[in-house]
């Protein structure tokens, strides 16, 4: 039931803040300031973590990629199913799979899956339909808590995925011994405090209504940004162009220069996700380069990226602060009701896109 709310989409949206607490609350233990060991998962002697999911699901794992390897030095791939399945990967004795499936049905994450199996490697499945096929076959379950998600978008199994990551993550780099007592306590305070972040990110939703109609008449919409980011546009992109129709694309910001910056004309519109972080101002040399060439910039940053910024870009969304893997959580909200109050101006069917399936079973 869609309740007070006009679509299954923006109700998704705002149930991120309970959903991903209870999906983190599943992988943290607060009190004692560790992340729980889950039964099974075991990093330390890992060669390498691949990780592999369609679509949303496997920008979720290029965001966990920065995460696994900057903190517990693990080396990570991240595939989409659909190659991955068909290129014959070579792998090494001690590698460890991760698929990440919302509904656990999907063709190319399942196959992806059998076959890692069959050559002998661990496989967990980060999955939110607990009673799914892959749930079923995967050597390892690890849980999103999200609960039934109806709009074709992803939007709380996204987060929630990511929730789920970034404890894995902090896990992994204990059993590597690269992350000690403190450093672990400091990581899952943060990690808590993640769905207040995203409630007051929630409140952005006027700012973004009111730039929403203009950007629905853009002929192009490109995503920036750096490290996390970078992954974070092309869901930003594919978030916009799956409900609004848009032609969308989310590039490494530091990609700009080696050709997308060709497309730069007056109806072209760049969104910059640029948090006010060590980053910022390489992100920000790309806002002044895409100004210049007369794109409408939108910044998603936070108050002191708002302050630094001072008039540099067209217009600006004010997230709240968040520092490390709390940070793209926050930004996936932003990124969310953009496409969502862009299709509700156009009046598109938000919750069934043309030629879209919630759940693709078929390759
Ligand atoms: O159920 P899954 O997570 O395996 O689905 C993967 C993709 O099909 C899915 O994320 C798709 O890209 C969504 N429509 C994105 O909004």
């Amino acid at each position: 039931e869609k309740g007070n709310y006009r679509h299954f989409m923006q109700k998704e949206i705002y149930e991120q803040p309970e959903v991903v607490g209870h999906t983190l609350s599943g992988y943290l233990d607060p009190v004692a300031g560790e992340v729980r060991p889950r039964e099974g998962i075991d990093f330390s002697a890992a060669s390498r973590l691949l990780i592999v999911g369609c679509g949303t699901a496997s920008y979720a794992g290029q965001i966990a990629e920065y995460w696994f390897e900057a903190l517990a030095g693990l080396p990570v791939e991240v595939d989409i199913a659909s190659e991955f399945r068909y290129r014959k990967p070579a792998f090494m004795p001690n590698d460890v799979a991760l698929f990440i499936s919302q509904s656990g049905e999907t063709a190319d994450t399942l196959e992806a899956m059998r076959m890692c199996k069959a050559a002998g490697l661990t496989t967990i499945v980060l999955v939110n339909s607990p009673l799914s096929t892959m749930a079923r076959e995967a050597d390892i379950v690890a849980p999103t808590m999200a609960g039934p998600e109806i709009g074709v978008a992803s939007t709380k199994a996204f987060t929630c995925q990511l929730g789920s990551l970034a404890a894995l993550a902090v896990l992994a780099g204990v059993q590597r011994g690269r992350i000690d007592a403190a450093e672990q306590a400091s990581h899952v305070t943060r990690l808590m405090g993640i769905p207040g972040l995203m409630a007051q990110a929630l409140r952005i939703e006027d700012q973004i209504n009111h730039l929403a109609g203009e950007l629905a008449q853009a002929s192009i919409v490109l995503y920036l940004g750096r490290n996390e980011f970078f992954p974070m546009a092309m869901e930003g992109a594919l978030k916009l162009k799956e409900i609004s129709y848009i032609h969308a694309e989310g590039y490494a910001a530091g990609e700009l220069k080696h050709g997308p910056i060709a497309l730069i004309e007056d109806d072209v519109a760049v969104i910059v996700i640029a948090p006010y972080d060590e980053l910022f101002t390489k992100t920000r040399s790309s806002i002044q380069e895409v100004r210049a060439r007369g794109a409408r910039v939108i910044a998603i940053t936070d108050d002191l990226g708002a302050a630094a910024l001072d008039g540099e870009a067209s217009a600006i969304i004010t997230l709240p602060r968040a520092e490390g893997l709390a940070a793209p959580l926050v930004a996936a909200v932003a990124v969310q009701l953009l496409a969502y109050y862009v299709a509700v101006h156009k009046g598109t069917d938000v919750d069934q896109p043309r030629n879209l399936a919630k759940s693709v079973t078929v390759e």
